[in-house]
């Protein structure tokens, strides 16, 4: 995926923009060393082979220990320390994001550490109170678990660290319990009907063996995601909406990881044969995996089954290209990154958010064969 492709931009121009600097929050800046764990070494995308196996490697900004009084304000010179909480770094799509974070803020001279969640909310919770014990100046959060977000919310409400959400979105409510927060991300509703609207675009609208039905299979994320329940919600109402009738062979849990998408397909394939018309995978790197049974049960993509993912990951998107998978929707990792930067330095320039407007929202792109050069 290209840093800043076409696409990217439009996103960035459709968000609103800001041009603080950042200058240091209520919080002294304090040293982020002995909190690393791993960073992203450079901006290049990543696949999942790469982000299986974060370096234990300390960032070269990793200073040692500093007294508080040291020299608050030459970091804060510098643009302030920012601490970043990933759900998990062995996710492909969120390695990207981590990626793109990376080259933003660095580019913009904050001290940046990242922390990875290990997907245990309860590891992520002691990651956020160290980066509030050591005073960084914002946190940037994608939580672990969407139910832990009221918890996350009256943590960094209490120290009045800005903060921004990204990648799971809490609701409206749970957000509006402070205003130095905000959600930037997307509006998962919008991948999911997506998906269902590259299935209609097939010649046969996804009814391969036309007996007037499309017969899918489900391959979700993670069910405790709001991206992973509404991209399963509106992919076939997508399908129903266009009068579509449809029939449900499987739907099973795959947690976004490739070696479970493929494990399922293998066995619904195995199950349900030629009556699968349509695989439906909540991400790419499920869809990936998919690919792989698919391949090895002998079908063909495009010509006697349909295979749609999400988030554009570049294995995905070569696959498009080739034709081995119908689509992909653009889960845009660097307008996010972007925006997420953004509303940070407005939240540190001293804006704050009124309860209803603290979600800020990048768009889905569909990707085919048409136009999956821009992307790649
Ligand atoms: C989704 C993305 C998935 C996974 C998930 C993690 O937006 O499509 O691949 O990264 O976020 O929460």
């Amino acid at each position: 995926m290209k840093l800043f492709g076409k696409v990217t931009a439009m996103a960035m121009a459709s968000m609103m923009m800001f041009s603080l600097a950042a200058c240091g929050g209520d919080n002294a800046p304090a040293s982020t060393s002995g909190t690393t764990e791993a960073a992203p070494e450079e901006a290049a995308p990543a696949e999942k082979e790469e982000a299986a196996a974060p370096e234990e490697t300390a960032p070269e900004e990793a200073a040692p220990e500093e007294t508080e009084e040291a020299a608050p304000e030459e970091a804060a010179a510098a643009g302030g320390n920012i601490g970043v909480c990933i759900y998990k770094f062995d996710d492909a799509f969120m390695t990207t994001y981590r990626n793109a974070l990376q080259e933003i803020l660095e580019g913009k001279g904050y001290t940046v550490t990242f922390m990875d969640g290990k997907n245990d909310q309860a590891e992520q919770n002691n990651q956020i109170n160290n980066f509030i014990a050591q005073g960084v100046d914002a946190l940037i959060i994608n939580p672990v678990m969407t139910s832990a977000a009221d918890q996350i919310i009256a943590t960094v409400k209490d120290a009045g660290v800005p903060t921004v959400l990204i990648n799971r979105e809490p609701t409206a409510d749970q957000m509006s319990a402070y205003d130095k927060l905000v959600y930037v991300g997307c509006d998962a509703r919008q991948s999911g009907t997506m998906q269902g609207e590259l299935i209609l675009d097939t010649e046969n609208k996804g009814d391969i063996n036309g007996d007037g039905k499309i017969s899918y299979i489900m391959i979700q994320g993670d069910p405790e995601n709001v991206d992973a329940q509404y991209r399963t919600e509106y992919s076939v109402k997508a399908l129903t909406d266009a009068g579509m009738e449809v029939e449900e062979l499987d739907l099973q849990r795959g947690d976004w990881d490739r070696n479970r998408g493929q494990e399922i397909a293998q066995n619904a394939l195995a199950k349900f044969g030629e009556d699968i018309e349509v695989v439906f995978c909540n991400n790419d790197d499920m869809a990936i995996g998919a690919l792989q049974a698919i391949q090895a049960a002998g079908r063909t993509v495009n010509e006697d089954i349909y295979l749609v993912g999400v988030d554009a990951l570049d294995a995905a998107l070569n696959e498009v290209a080739n034709g081995n998978m119908t689509g992909t929707v653009l889960n845009d990792a660097n307008g996010q990154a972007a925006g997420a930067v953004e509303a940070m330095e407005a939240l540190l320039g001293g804006k704050t958010y009124a309860a209803g407007e603290q979600s800020i929202y990048v768009d889905y792109v569909k990707v085919t064969p048409d136009n999956v050069a821009d992307f790649q």
